[in-house]
């Protein structure tokens, strides 16, 4: 660790990202009927009111109070709002934490008194300290930023799961096409870098670490994502319902974010990875690995490695996929063919995560990130799996090859497709 290079950190780009991702989570809270704030829609999940403190509770207490060591704002409301993830579906009829959740404006007060004081923090601090581990690169205070963009996510997903009434959400135009059709794409043996050097990139969550080169056999992938109409066809042939869908008078409609639409069928189904291995395997196929999905989306005819499908460029939610909050809903597969990959597939980038078959697990040289020590431990238990790529909520900053997703695989809210592979 000691002969990483310093990080450079840029003051004004750490404190408006910032201030980019407090006025994106207020845009998402002001989607929801004020009567709604101590609702749950998603019974595994936590009502409202716990994100609303959580997200300025987290980045208070990791960057200011746990790695520059400065006293707490409120230390009663800092352990009320420290963790809400991921709880297992197998887990929905436990109790849950019972308590007085604090009114709105105390909660909201105590947010401000957080963005201030991690506002403070980006002016002045030394946010760069190769003495503190969690201060290492500027460490904590990338993490509270990406932690955030991930939560606005997440939140959508229970914005999404709002009655209908209840949402002041935005609507958008859809279109549905005649899906297009290819058949499945070869990509040669060759080798896969996955994971990142540390010095490599500006922040990277530990289950990035460390880069390694994989040898990756030869297989084939569908160019396109497995859309609604033919995930239909499983349906009517037994195959389990996704929980985007619902059946009326005989016939299924999406439940889009924030209106239901008649089944788009050129759309990628968003599904769970049972569902979407169930399908996998009814059609004759499987999942990528983990592995596979990096040949698929950044090698090339040439040998040579990108860090994007399409290329060098960064990443550009007008140009090369459905991610960086330009719509809610999915598009159809296809329709950003300039974010293809070098072998023609599409999508591997926004539309929704990709699913793969590969157990979310360490890879070697793994060690947890001083700001955030059970970020990812607590889920190496081989039953989450690996999630690649971005969905249309996932913003443009966190698109990057070694980021990786995960979630229970029968998890079935977020926003995550797949493809065949043979
Ligand atoms: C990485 C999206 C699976 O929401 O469960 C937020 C991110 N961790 N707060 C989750 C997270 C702690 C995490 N995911
Ligand atoms: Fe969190």
């Amino acid at each position: 660790m000691d002969t990483l290079a310093p990080a450079k950190i840029d003051r004004e780009a750490l404190a408006s990202r910032y201030r980019a991702n407090r006025r994106r989570t207020a845009g998402l809270y002001s989607m929801i009927a004020p009567e709604s704030y101590y609702e749950a829609p998603i019974p595994l999940r936590h009502p409202f009111v716990f994100y609303d403190g959580h997200i300025p509770a987290f980045s208070f207490y990791t960057l200011v109070r746990d790695a520059l060591k400065l006293p707490s704002v409120d230390a009663a409301f800092e352990r009320l709002f420290d963790r809400g993830i991921d709880p297992s579906p197998a887990k929905a009829g436990e109790p849950r934490r019972q308590f007085e959740w604090p009114d709105r404006d105390r909660v909201r007060r105590f947010g401000t008194a957080c963005d201030d004081a991690v506002l403070a923090a980006y002016a002045t601090a030394k946010l760069d300290d190769p003495s503190t581990p969690n201060l290492v690169r500027g460490e904590a205070a990338y993490t509270i930023l990406e932690h955030e963009e991930m939560h606005d996510e997440t939140l959508v997903y229970i914005i999404h799961r709002l009655a209908r009434e209840k949402q002041r959400g935005r609507t958008f135009e859809h279109r549905d096409l005649a899906p297009p059709r290819l058949d499945p794409v070869a990509i040669p043996a060759g080798r896969a870098t996955l994971g990142a050097r540390r010095d490599a990139l500006a922040f990277g969550w530990d289950n990035e670490y460390e880069e390694h080169v994989v040898e990756v056999g030869a297989f084939g992938v569908d160019a396109y994502s497995v859309t609604n109409g033919e995930y239909l066809a499983f349906v009517r042939d037994g195959g389990p319902v996704p929980a985007f869908w619902v059946e009326r008078d005989g016939r299924f409609e999406l439940l889009g974010c924030f209106e239901d639409l008649p089944l788009p069928l050129s759309w990628p189904v968003w599904c769970t990875q049972e569902q979407a291995t169930a399908f996998a395997r009814w059609s004759g196929a499987r999942l990528m690995t983990e592995a596979e999905y990096h040949r698929a989306a950044f090698a090339t005819p040439s040998g040579e490695e990108r860090a994007h499908p399409w290329g060098s460029a960064a990443p550009d939610p007008n140009r090369h996929g459905n991610f960086g909050w330009r719509r809610f809903d999915p598009e159809p597969v296809g329709a950003s063919p300039q974010g293809a990959s070098a072998w023609g597939v599409h999508d591997l980038v926004g539309n929704g995560w990709e699913w793969t078959a590969t157990p979310f697990a360490p890879f070697d040289g793994f060690q947890p990130m001083a700001s955030y020590l059970p970020y990812s431990t607590d889920f190496f238990d081989g039953k989450h799996f690996v999630m690649k790529g971005g969905s249309p909520v996932t913003t443009s900053a966190l698109v990057r090859r070694s980021l990786r997703n995960w979630f229970y695989g029968d998890y079935p809210y977020m926003y995550a497709k797949f493809r065949r592979a043979y």
